[in-house]
């Protein structure tokens, strides 16, 4: 079934206060037609696109809604309190997905809850050209804003802005330089060899000549490496404000965006803004001069040849105007397949562990020739198009050579020209279309230069982590943490976390325990800010946390990740990352409480053993401890750690503990274990599940409750038992 776009602007909550207002796109009877669904706070409605209601159940009366897929589509299904089921209304599948939040957003009003829903539509066509967008929600290449665009790239060039003008004022000289040579060839051609003698003339103007065209390299030389270094500069410190703006881009950003993609904003859209400006910005300088002033000269020599000669121009200008915006959406297609072509890459050589171990080769090298394919052929395309276009252009610009001998050779027979001036002329011709044709052509990469230059742009300006809000506080913090109603979700319609209420004390031990995808990692997330409540609040000591200045915040919160990252460098390197000036003392202590100095000691380096990429060259457990030594050394105020003793042994994880025990003492904090004896040390233990809480208690309050985690226990000790692994363990959970 083909489905028709719909409006998106139809879709938005309308004047007439619904809450939810979409437009479906398939009738009762299933063919294409339009029907409107309202919700509200009391109801939700269907109406004919003629304004008649064809259906209204109240709020009240709905148990649940949602999305039932079909064939070729869905159907928004509600189940009233009393069990009765109704179909609402029918759409196609390129529409679903708004239904299906709409689904979402009728139960969390039937539920009394607030309602969260996406309901921002998701543009796949340009709003302006009705393009299809290379990207959802990306931006249209073919109605980018060139001007502007150009503007924001000269804006990195104010640094550098007596080199842009030397460039310039090098420019003029060039051109100058250039319109000389010409009219010296006429005057040979006139008073030397058609005369057949005058010596001293032929030496005057070659010696003449041979002055211009030393000056010329010259500074063709001196103006080449002006633009090597105000390119090279450009590029660096374009790809220095990419790079800190991912930086400080917030994490849902990187959810949804794959690594590949992100750094080939930094090194290929870059790199082709380095090529503009290397290429493009001294030529054009030179170009437009020159195509102005031999123009002019061209006038003031003959003015009736001059026009016949140019006649083509318009036909050229016209042919480049009328293939710029389906050309550059090709360039910009392809840089979209590179970008997919370095994800693929990128995975795969990261996972090339998992890829051999499953024996995939064959099946990722499929992929990869797919991606590679897909590039091949949008690569190919783009420039066959191009090629085609550029030849129609370069035979019009060779009519300009050929209406210059028909009328300028008429004119000579007629000896209404000399044949020295006819030869000026030609020559200037030459100078012309040169620039003319390498306009047409700028096109080309002017079009990927600005793709480039607009996908960097949009990252550059898209929304920051709230870093330096300039009223943040810098507060030094006490330790406690107080979740107020908190509710969050990675998706703002499918909360992770709902309700969670309690408050850490400053100095307390508080475990988090729960089943796998429970929400406790997300907690964590949320204390560290790596994202935000989506409604509640987080304090801390009293004060809602987003109003400390979020560096100063995370200056005073330690944490080891469930997946700890190292950083290629040695071991001392890795536990001193956070605290730069660390002695080697105080990074020995660090190591010594994470009970990772006798480890580090036996590798033949000691501390300066180099770990890897990513810390491969050491165990699991090994990389856990740096990364312990490494929060601890930071010496947080507050403590997190996630599964932090996972991959350790039983012998070293009690180590591990009596020394966090110690460490712990006056800091606030939160540690998650699966190990669920690993928590006995807890001050207190919060149990989640599917993201809310249902247990908070000591250890022995919980196991005498007989509730969710004495059950959680129970389980694990007999998976303990059956695999005859870490009874006593198991015992003391007991
Ligand atoms: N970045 C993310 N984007 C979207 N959903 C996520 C993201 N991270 C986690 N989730 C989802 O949120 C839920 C809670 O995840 P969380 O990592 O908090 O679980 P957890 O309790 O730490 O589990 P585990 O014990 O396995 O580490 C899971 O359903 C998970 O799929
Ligand atoms: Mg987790």
């Amino acid at each position: 079934m083909k489905s028709k776009p719909i409006n998106p602007s139809e879709t938005e909550p309308s004047s007439t206060g619904a809450l939810i207002r979409l437009v479906a796109d398939l009738l009762e009877s299933g063919d294409y037609g339009q029907r409107v669904l309202e919700v509200d706070a009391e109801s939700v409605r269907v109406l004919e696109m003629n304004g008649a209601l064809s259906a209204t159940i109240p709020i009240a009366d709905i148990h649940n809604a949602r999305n039932e897929p079909v064939v070729g589509g869905g159907r928004l299904e509600v189940t009233t309190k009393k069990g009765e089921k109704l179909a609402l209304i029918s759409y196609t599948h390129t529409i679903a997905a708004r239904f299906s939040e709409a689904a979402r957003g009728i139960e969390q009003l039937a539920k009394g809850e607030e309602l969260l829903i996406n309901l921002k539509p998701q543009r796949t066509h340009c709003e302006k050209c009705k393009r299809l967008l290379p990207e959802v929600d990306g931006i249209c290449p073919a109605c980018v804003d060139r001007g502007k665009t150009l503007l924001r790239i000269a804006r990195f060039m104010l640094p550098y802005k007596y080199w842009a003008i030397a460039l310039a004022a090098l420019a003029f000289l060039t051109t100058v330089l250039n319109l000389v040579p010409p009219i010296l060839q006429g005057r040979l051609i006139d008073e030397v060899l058609q005369r057949h003698t005058n010596y001293p003339l032929l030496y005057q103007l070659i010696g003449v000549w041979v002055g211009i065209a030393l000056t010329s390299s010259l500074i063709n030389i001196t103006r080449d490496r002006i633009v090597a270094k105000l390119a090279g500069s450009i590029a660096a410190d374009l790809r220095a404000t990419v790079y800190r703006a991912i930086e400080f881009l917030q994490l849902t950003y990187f959810d949804k965006k794959q690594v590949g993609a992100i750094s080939s904003r930094v090194t290929t859209d870059t790199d082709r803004v380095w090529g503009f400006l290397v290429e493009g910005v001294p030529y054009f300088l030179l170009n437009g001069l020159m195509l102005v002033g031999v123009s002019a000269f061209l006038f003031w020599t003959n003015w009736f040849l001059a026009l016949c000669i140019l006649a083509p121009i318009p036909v050229i200008i016209t042919i480049a105007v009328r293939f710029w915006k389906p050309m550059t959406q090709m360039f910009y297609k392809v840089g979209q397949k590179w970008a997919r072509f370095y994800i693929h890459l990128n995975e795969s050589l990261n996972g090339i562990r998992v890829v051999k171990a499953f024996a995939k080769e064959d099946s990722e090298f499929h992929k990869f020739t797919k991606r590679n394919v897909e590039l091949q052929e949008a690569g190919v395309k783009a420039d066959s198009r191009w090629f085609t276009i550029f030849g129609a252009m370069l035979f019009f610009s060779s009519l300009g050579t050929i209406i210059c001998w028909l009328v300028g050779g008429a004119m000579v027979v007629r000896k209404e020209l000399t044949l020295g001036e006819f030869y000026r002329i030609h020559a200037y011709l030459a100078l012309i279309y040169g620039p003319i044709q390498w306009f047409a052509a700028v096109n080309n990469w002017f079009s990927r230069a600005m793709a480039g230059a607009d996908r960097i742009f949009e990252i550059i300006d898209m929304e920051k982590e709230a870093y330096r809000l300039d009223d943040g506080v810098q507060h030094d913090i006490k330790g406690e943490v107080h979740f107020e109603d908190v509710r969050f979700g990675y998706d703002k319609s499918n909360p992770v976390l709902k309700d969670i209420n309690f408050v850490a004390k400053p100095g307390e031990m508080i475990g988090l325990v729960g089943k796998s995808g429970a929400g406790k990692s997300t907690t964590i997330n949320l204390i560290a800010r790596f994202y935000e409540p989506d409604s509640g609040s987080i304090k801390i000591d009293g004060l809602d946390y987003r109003e400390i200045e979020l560096q100063h915040l995370r200056r005073q919160i330690g944490i080891v990740l469930q997946e700890p990252f190292l950083f290629n460098g040695t071991v001392a390197e890795n536990i001193a990352y956070g605290k730069a000036d660390a002695t080697m003392e105080e990074i020995v202590e660090a190591a010594r409480a994470a009970n990772a100095h006798n480890f580090i000691m036996m590798k033949p380096d000691g501390y300066d053993q180099m770990v890897g990429e990513r810390g491969a060259k050491l165990s699991g457990g090994e990389r856990q401890r740096v990364s312990i030594a490494r929060a601890i050394l930071h010496d947080p105020r507050i403590l997190i750690l996630d599964e932090a003793t996972s991959s350790v042994d039983v012998e070293t994880e009690k180590q591990i503990q009596e020394a966090i025990g110690r460490l712990v003492a006056g800091r606030t904090t939160f540690a998650i274990a699966h190990r669920l004896s690993t928590l006995r040390n807890a001050d207190r233990l919060i149990v989640l599940d599917r993201g809310k809480i249902v247990e908070v208690g000591t250890h022995e309050e919980l196991m005498e409750k007989k509730g969710v985690f004495s059950k959680l226990v129970e389980t694990q000790s007999e998976i303990q038992e059956i695999i005859g692994f870490d009874l006593g363990q198991a015992e003391a959970a007991k």
